[in-house]
């Protein structure tokens, strides 16, 4: 076996086999496969307006890239692992499609600005994908948050029956997360789009190159200003995996309470045979099994982000080999994250809320107790304080004779404090509890109506732009 025909010029003999196995990555940067080519594509062009090659050399290299996409996109490109990576891959067969002109095309740039442009564009690629995927999610939460916007169930704090809210209340929390998720990696995008294309190997060339072209062609805002931090960056990526995380912990947060809701001593919520799966042995059962792969699968997105800072942080200036590492975590979180997304958006637009379970549900544990507070307060001018005082001594009351807040007689509150009387009924029942929660953000039918209308508006816009 010979050396190297990319970069064997001064060596004598082929890397050990366990060489190649480590250094090898095309098993999984085949992905970049598009990217790469794609800045290949633009690297040419702009070497030819700057007359560093030649226009028909140019030309034969644009169409032969062209050819090898064609080549990948059907299945009849072999990848091999003795060229190590995607793009000496490509440049291979580049050159076996169109001879020595393929020589050409690394003038003026290294592996190194070509690896970190190729991650750039996938990863600022994925991150658009996301955001329609995370757009599409909060339209179906807002849309069963809007059919449900008066569906009472219990609030919880510290899963304990703390307040009566409203289910559509509930969803359009996940809406805001994720409109804050979505920005986020916006965010995250504004910084990346800069493009590494020219840093070459890690000081710039000495080739007349336009970078302000090649950034431009590939839809960056601008080239990077610096060669050294181009080749040595990661952050676009490791901000990704920090937006994508703190999404995939929210899915995660919202895919546990779909696990509590649906199990039968809940039961505050169905997901169909489409989003369930039975047991081998038990045959009442339905687990929801997507639910607890949408919570499980964070660990490996979180687990990406933590593994890449610990991959950088021991980095000198600029490339090295370790940053290779950066692909599978990368490739692996954001398309976990996708299949979450969309699974989750499945779940959501399946799924029914007992809502006569969820009422029954929202008044046990003494859920109005605040109300009555409120009510005191309000009616009889009581500092909140004593309410507070006054309200647990009757819930303690209600709980000795194992009644509801509401069937507790006038005679035993008002052995409590003499001054309540008949009104406070009115507010003790949940449906009423939940109408007067008026106040900004509150859990109000209302107040929910108007935000789910609100998001869904702005939604229709944003597709329409
Ligand atoms: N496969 C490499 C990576 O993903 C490409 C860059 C290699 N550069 C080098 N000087 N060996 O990081």
């Amino acid at each position: 076996m010979s050396s190297n025909s990319m970069w064997g010029g001064r060596f004598q003999s082929a890397p050990a086999a366990i060489m190649e196995e480590i250094n090898a990555s095309i098993g999984f940067d085949k992905a970049l496969w598009r990217q790469d080519i794609q800045g290949s594509k633009a690297h040419v062009a702009m070497l030819a307006k700057q007359g560093i090659v030649t226009e028909a050399d140019a030309k034969a290299i644009s169409q032969g890239l062209d050819q090898v996409a064609q080549e990948i996109e059907k299945g009849d490109f072999t990848f091999s692992r003795s060229l190590e990576d995607i793009h000496m891959n490509v440049e291979s067969r580049l050159a076996k499609l169109i001879g020595a002109a393929a020589g050409r095309l690394h003038t003026a740039r290294s592996r190194n600005d070509q690896v970190a442009t190729d991650m750039r564009l996938y990863v600022r690629d994925t991150v658009d994908a996301l955001d329609l995927q995370l757009a599409d999610l909060q339209q179906a939460l807002a849309e069963k948050a809007l059919d449900h916007a008066d569906a009472v169930m219990p609030g919880f704090t510290h899963l304990q029956s703390a307040q009566p809210v409203t289910f559509g209340h509930h969803l359009m929390a996940y809406v805001e997360m994720l409109g804050r998720d979505r920005s986020r990696f916006k965010d995250a995008r504004r910084r990346m789009n800069e493009c590494p294309l020219g840093a070459a190997a890690l000081a710039g060339t000495s080739f007349p190159i336009d970078r302000e072209a090649t950034a431009k062609a590939l839809g960056f805002d601008r080239p990077t200003a610096n060669s050294l931090d181009s080749v040595s960056d990661r952050d676009f990526a490791l901000e990704s995996l920090s937006a994508a995380s703190i999404c995939a912990m929210h899915l995660s947060r919202f895919a546990e309470e779909i696990v509590i809701w649906t199990t039968p001593q809940f039961a505050l919520v169905n997901l169909s045979d489409a989003f369930t799966t039975g047991s081998s042995i038990m045959p009442q059962k339905r687990n929801p099994d997507a639910a607890e792969l949408v919570r499980a699968k964070s660990g490996r997105i979180i687990g990406a982000l933590t593994g890449l800072l610990i991959v950088m942080k021991g980095l000198p200036l600029s490339y090295a080999k370790d940053m290779q590492e950066d692909k599978e975590g990368v490739f692996d979180a954001l398309t976990s994250l996708s299949l979450c997304i969309a699974a989750m958006a499945g779940m959501v637009r399946d799924m029914q809320p007992n809502t006569q379970t969820m009422k029954k549900a929202a008044g046990t544990g003494y859920a109005t107790a605040t109300d009555l507070a409120d009510w005191l307060v309000r009616t009889l001018k009581m500092p909140f304080r004593d309410a507070h005082h006054v309200t647990g001594k009757i819930v303690g009351l209600a709980a000795a004779q194992k009644k509801d807040l509401e069937k507790l007689s006038l005679a035993d509150m008002q052995s409590v404090e003499p001054k309540i009387t008949e009104a406070v009924f009115e507010v003790l029942g949940v449906t009423k509890s939940v109408k007067s929660r008026t106040s900004y953000g509150g859990t109000a039918p209302t107040n929910v109506k108007a935000q789910a209308k609100r998001w869904l508006k702005q939604l229709a816009k944003e597709k329409q732009a």
